[in-house]
């Protein structure tokens, strides 16, 4: 059934105008139970989300509007293997790679469990042997620097990972990341690197991405006649891919190819063998913990009632302010250095899964499903955007991102940044009324008439919500059930918007019109163009014979 024709649906519509004229204040002073009652406390954090628009009555209509989508069937069907993927005909298993399931799956014969464990060794084996310095280029010396190529799901995980792991990394192997194609990326890197020591590990799930295969046959390159190709495919490449064949067809040793499967959305795929340069950087052992951190997730998912369910909470506060409440933007704001690129991960993850607008019953959803996500790191946005988070007419809703335990040695800096994460979130829910501000200047003296100038200026509305999750420590426990949360979240706001969060196909059709173009700009022949895309080839054209013509003739 339409998900907007259940009364929830409707009641929650008709509560969005009421709460619009509520503010956070009053319903802070109206219940002092508020912030106990609407927080989760889990061993890896604190997820506090009473700085929500909700009262009672909205929370309760939330979870009804989850059981009205039968989210918990859903949940369910996910994990046990049933193909909810449908536009793609698949599974959605990312859990199983963690231990995640409730129970074993078998998929065409075969043990998805046992696939993974069996993967998941190879990959133990291999990070081992390079850590004790058995993996060697073509010369023998032993690989000192490893660089994933990969973009989108095959970059985006294992460098967010490695970085919020920074106090874990080892010191005897550097991890690189190469996702563009802008040659200037990889050149960068290959400058800093020796060709004998370095080792490419090719991440594609498709193995067909232009990105991805492009930075492959230039790394192959740049090795120019230190070893024939086979021998170099085979001592300094690895590949990580869901299509093994195309990787073989490519020239990649058989022993060198660490695979995953179908059932495992790029997006969701840190934890398969993707997550290979996480295991290389902080060692297997720390890779494993953030497995299990996920699969705690999994299982607090998987096992708790909706009212008391971190994820399923998130996307029920997330839904209400995108497709009830009108707020289109979500802000990602972590205070934690090393989580910087929390905000990037997460626009993929989100915003490839959820930025939908066909139902599951194939017709237009006539709603939001999904909020922009942005972000940065919150002590830095302060200084940037915060501004518009105060102030601007448009309320951008936000997720603070803490930890309790600082991940350095630096004596005062912590209690500063939480203080300034703490005063954020409480300065975006109060606000400062007009007496106030009025008061604070008649306090410093201002006269009257300047007061009566200056005071609409300093106005903050407030009443600008947002969650608070604080880790207890940083480390691969907690971050695997941080990022498994927000996995859980974005397939449950899927689910309850009825859309299907797991396929992408809003990304094919620029990859198809690049592929049409790229010799359009090579022969400068723009016919069939329209007037726009005509006029930058032209102008393309122009640039590059005019350089050209300089060149020859100097
Ligand atoms: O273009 C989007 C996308 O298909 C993502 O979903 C995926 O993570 C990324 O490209 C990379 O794809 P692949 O791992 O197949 O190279």
């Amino acid at each position: 059934m339409d998900i907007t024709q259940f009364p929830s649906w409707q009641r929650l519509n008709s509560l969005a105008c009421r709460m619009q004229g509520r503010h956070l204040r009053e319903l802070f002073a109206e219940d002092p139970a508020r912030a106990a009652r609407f927080s989760v406390e889990l061993p890896e954090f604190l997820f506090d989300f009473s700085k929500n628009l909700i009262d009672d009555e909205v929370f309760v209509n939330l979870l009804q509007l989850a059981r009205d989508a039968d989210l918990e069937g859903w949940r369910d069907a996910m994990l046990s293997g049933a193909p909810i993927n449908c536009t793609e005909g698949r599974p959605v298993l990312h859990a199983a790679l963690r231990g995640g399931l409730p129970q074993p799956v078998v998929l065409d014969g075969d043990s998805v469990d046992a696939q993974a464990a069996a993967e998941l060794g190879r990959l133990k084996e291999f990070v081992n042997l390079l850590h004790n310095g058995a993996v060697t280029g073509c010369t023998g010396r032993r690989i000192t620097d490893v660089v994933n190529l990969g973009v989108g799901g095959s970059h985006l995980g294992p460098a967010m990972a490695i970085e919020a792991l920074r106090a874990y990394r080892r010191d005897d192997v550097r991890v690189h990341f190469v996702s563009n194609v802008d040659g200037a990326q990889l050149a960068d890197t290959l400058a800093t690197l020796d060709v004998e020591t370095t080792l490419f590990v090719v991440s594609s799930k498709t193995f067909t991405t232009t990105e991805t295969v492009t930075n492959a046959r230039s790394a192959l390159r740049w090795f120019g006649d230190l070893a024939p190709r086979a021998e170099l495919l085979r001592q300094h490449f690895v590949a990580v891919t869901a299509k093994p064949e195309r990787a073989i067809e490519f020239g990649m040793a058989p022993q060198r190819i660490f695979r995953f499967w179908d059932w495992v959305g790029g997006r969701f795929s840190l934890w398969s063998a993707i997550g290979l340069p996480i295991a290389i950087a902080v060692g297997f052992d720390n890779f494993r913990a953030l497995l299990d951190g996920a699969a705690s997730m999994d299982r607090h998912f998987r096992e708790t009632p909706l009212e008391g369910n971190a994820p399923v909470l998130m996307a029920l506060v997330s839904l209400w302010y995108c497709t009830f409440m009108g707020y289109p933007a979500h802000a990602i704001l972590p205070y934690e250095q090393a989580l910087h690129m929390l905000p990037a991960y997460l626009q993929q993850a989100e915003m490839e899964s959820n930025g939908k607008s066909t139902t599951r019953a194939g017709e237009e959803a006539d709603y939001a499903t999904g909020p922009l996500i942005w972000g940065m790191l919150g002590i830095n946005g302060q200084h940037a955007f915060y501004q518009y988070l105060h102030q601007s007419p448009e309320v951008v809703p936000a997720d603070f991102i803490g930890s309790a335990t600082p991940g350095h040695a630096l004596p005062g800096h912590h209690e500063i940044l939480l203080a300034n994460m703490l005063a954020q979130s409480q300065a975006l829910m109060n606000g400062v009324g007009r007496e106030q501000v009025e008061t604070e200047l008649a306090a410093k003296g201002l006269a009257v008439d300047e007061i009566e100038k200056l005071a609409p200026y300093k106005v903050h509305r407030g009443n600008r919500p947002s969650n608070t999750i604080l880790l207890r420590k940083l480390d691969p426990h907690s971050l695997g059930a941080l990022i498994a949360l927000y996995e859980h979240k974005i397939f449950a706001q899927g689910v309850i918007l009825q859309i299907y969060s797991f396929d992408q196909w809003g990304v094919e059709l620029g990859k198809g019109l690049a592929a049409a173009l790229q010799p359009k700009l090579t022969s400068g022949d723009a016919s069939g163009q329209d007037a726009s895309t005509a006029g930058l080839i032209n102008y393309y054209q122009r640039v590059t014979a005019g350089a050209a013509a300089l060149e020859f003739a100097g």
